[in-house]
């Protein structure tokens, strides 16, 4: 077991984690935020992309304890948030989302790419989401929604 004591979407938790305990479940499980999603399990899809201080990272490849004394922001975040309000109004507008599984994963990928850098060029857009995958849409209207956004801003 390992105290851990970190900020999850704001709001300070302090929690004992078994050695072994991947971020995800400990986001999804322990703080019940099941927004984020798990499809591969191994860092392929991006469905369980999270922001972990500032970066865009896979949640089922960390372990909670390596996360001692960060900043996590999960999709539940964003309707605390103007970037992330507005990126999920476009997606819905311009069918971003369709199944919807990869979206949370998405929209994290997306919101930490705008947060860094918030007019980013085509290929900036692509390689944000490069880790992303989606079987739905073909990406084009997921990169729409981002660029939507960005007139909006
Ligand atoms: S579930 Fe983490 S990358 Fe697929
Ligand atoms: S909307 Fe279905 S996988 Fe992306």
């Amino acid at each position: 077991m390992n105290r851990i004591e970190l900020k999850v979407n704001g709001v300070r938790v302090q929690r004992d984690v078994e050695d072994n305990q991947r971020l995800i479940d400990f986001l999804r499980e322990d703080m019940r935020l099941t927004g984020t999603k798990e499809g591969c399990s191994v860092g392929e899809c991006g469905a369980c992309t999270v922001i972990l201080d500032g970066k865009a990272v896979c949640s089922c490849l960390l372990l909670a304890a390596q996360c001692d004394g960060a900043e996590v922001f999960t999709v539940e975040s964003l309707r605390h948030d103007k970037v992330g309000q507005r990126l999920q109004t476009a997606f819905v507008r311009h069918g971003g989302v369709q199944c919807g599984f990869c979206t949370p994963g998405v929209l994290m990928s997306a919101k930490a790419l705008l947060d860094k850098n918030p007019t980013p060029s085509d290929a900036q857009i692509n390689e944000a989401l490069e880790g992303n995958l989606c079987r739905c849409t073909g990406y084009v209207p997921i990169i729409k929604s981002i660029k939507a956004v960005l007139k909006s801003a």
